[in-house]
């Protein structure tokens, strides 16, 4: 266990109050993830919860909350204290009270899939990656589970950068990669329309980025939807990612959440990637999921 201590100062008529506030953080036993302990995820945070949360996630880069008890409203109420919210190219995936909510899931209800991403394999990838300005957070509510299988892991993408060879990593900064959520889908999910197409064609970011709070360098690629270098030859390219994507992936890098009943996960997506274990067709399966986006400045390519 660790204690985590906020301190705010009020001035109230010239004099000067100090109050301590305290979180308690339990390590996930991965080299980087937190659960906080003995806290209730509400739609109306106050402002010190608020700027703990974020030390926190700035911090530990995932989030869990065990124990929650929160509705849809909530969810949105809560994650867009840390910024404004996507609202996903997916609309027949979105909940329909609040299209803020993205349902993540393989129910079906006439005849119609509720959610993206079913009930198999789903590869490694940054949330919204193709877009020009990535959400840098997502924060994901267990809201129907399978008795076993689905887990979410994560990859912490500071701590793999930061142990390349400095020979990979002048190589490797400055770089453009080409991100295809089109690839995506073909390997892990179904294809969009030609709407959503549209408004996701293939782009250019940083393969190496700056994360907006921490300022720590995180590689920024996956192997869900990282095709290649931009510039450089085929083969040279296909090297490289291979090269990357294995060494991203090391069990060292990686944190694998066995999800529970009123779990909610809240993810640094400017330097974790994710991606999830097939489960039981037959069982369902419901989560729901909030993207957060960063203020236009600290977007990439910063
Ligand atoms: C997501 C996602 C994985 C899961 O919501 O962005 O990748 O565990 N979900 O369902
Ligand atoms: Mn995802």
């Amino acid at each position: 266990l660790s204690w985590y201590f906020h301190q705010m100062s009020v001035q109230l008529e010239g004099i000067r109050f100090e109050a301590l506030f305290m979180n308690c953080t339990r390590s996930l036993g991965a080299s980087f993830g937190a659960e906080v302990l003995d806290f209730q995820l509400t739609g109306t945070p106050s402002g010190n919860d608020i700027a703990a949360i974020r030390e926190l996630w700035a911090e530990h880069k995932l989030l869990l909350f065990r124990d929650q008890s929160f509705d849809e409203a909530a969810l949105v109420g809560f994650s867009r204290q840390f910024g404004d919210l996507e609202i996903h190219v997916r609309e027949e995936y979105l909940s329909p009270e609040h299209p803020e909510v993205l349902y993540v899931s393989n129910i079906e209800r006439d005849g119609q899939r509720i959610g993206i991403l079913s009930d198999s394999e789903v590869g490694w990838h940054y949330d919204q990656i193709y877009l020009p300005k990535p959400a840098v957070g997502s924060l994901l509510m267990a809201d129907t589970l399978p008795p076993e299988g689905g887990n979410t892991e994560f990859a912490d993408m500071c701590a793999a950068w930061e142990a390349l060879p400095e020979a990979t990593r002048e190589k490797l900064d400055g770089c453009l990669a080409n991100q295809s959520y089109e690839a995506f889908n073909q390997a892990y999910s179904v294809p969009t329309n030609n709407k959503q197409k549209a408004r996701s064609p293939d782009i250019h970011h940083p393969i190496v980025r700056t994360h907006p709070v921490t300022g720590r360098k995180a590689l920024y690629l996956c192997p869900g939807m990282t095709t290649e270098i931009v510039g450089w030859h085929a083969d040279e390219s296909a090297e490289m990612l291979v090269f990357l994507f294995d060494w991203t992936t090391k069990p060292e890098f990686v944190y694998s959440h066995a999800w529970q009943p009123g779990d909610a996960l809240m993810w640094d997506n400017a330097c974790t990637m994710h991606r999830r274990d097939p489960f039981d067709p037959h069982h369902d399966r419901l989560m729901k999921r909030t993207t957060i986006l960063p203020p236009a400045e600290l977007a990439v390519p910063y």
